[in-house]
């Protein structure tokens, strides 16, 4: 064996792996309760889902419910833009006090001034892939983003089947991420639950969205769920 392969760190992921509950799987009547149990429990982002009804068929909410959450919350506020068009809102979500903005190509034709609109306005752009969107998509922005969502479900709405297919997405993005030499996160949207956590990890990801597996249960279950989706096999997880 040698010396690299005996070392324990060589095999370290770069970034420590970071999890995201989504809160449209919450209780929408005590969202503020729901925010600082998930932080008790050892949340790292707040994840936002922000629909419009148009670009995708489901509607959520929109800057007065993330400002009214910034109050709530000590972790990063991670907003997942599925709306179009997105740059008249971007000053709104700076605003409310969003870290991470993110949204899909698909949402207008000039992508790249998105981004500099999202950066300008002080938060972190991320491009979000649907399942259908290419990794070509991103490849000409990648220089320009602080993060890529890979989508393993079509959005729209939680509870739904992970997409064995979208791995090979994640595994590629992962080898040009890091090719860029750039700390751009990569995170996965979509059946994120014990098991599919895993195998989006040995893929690459380094952010992990998931809605019901960390709401399932109430906040009696959330440390366990959250746990469990960090792979420590003796977590409790409420059964889905
Ligand atoms: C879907 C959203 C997801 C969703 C995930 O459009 O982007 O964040 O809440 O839900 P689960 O984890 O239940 O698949
Ligand atoms: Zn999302």
């Amino acid at each position: 064996m040698s010396v690299l392969t005996a070392d324990p760190d060589a095999a370290a992921p770069a970034t420590r792996l970071r999890i995201a509950p989504s809160i449209l799987a919450a209780d929408f009547a005590r969202l503020g309760e729901e925010i600082a149990a998930i932080t008790q429990a050892g949340a790292d982002w707040i994840h936002l889902d922000v629909m419009d009804g148009h670009f995708v068929p489901n509607l959520t909410f929109g800057p007065p419910v993330v400002k009214a959450l910034k109050g709530h919350a000590t972790l990063p506020l991670d907003v997942h833009l599925m709306i179009a068009p997105v740059d008249p809102m971007v000053a709104a979500f700076a605003e409310a006090g969003a870290d991470v903005l993110s949204f899909h190509p698909e949402a207008g034709p000039h992508p790249h001034r998105t981004i500099q609109a999202i950066r300008a306005h002080g938060m972190r752009p991320g491009l979000a892939l649907n399942p259908g969107t290419p990794v070509a998509a991103v490849e000409p922005l990648l220089d320009d983003v602080d993060l890529v969502l890979v989508m393993t479900v079509n959005p729209g709405f939680g509870g739904q089947t992970f997409i064995d297919g979208q791995l090979d997405k994640i595994a590629r993005l992962r080898g040009m991420i890091d090719a860029t030499g750039r700390a751009i996160d990569l995170q996965v949207d979509g059946g994120i639950n014990r098991a599919t956590a895993a195998r989006v990890v040995e893929a690459g990801a380094d952010v992990l969205v998931a809605g019901t597996a960390v709401f399932t249960g109430g906040p009696t279950a959330y440390a366990g769920n959250i746990a469990g989706l960090r792979g420590d096999g003796a977590a409790q997880m409420a059964p889905p």
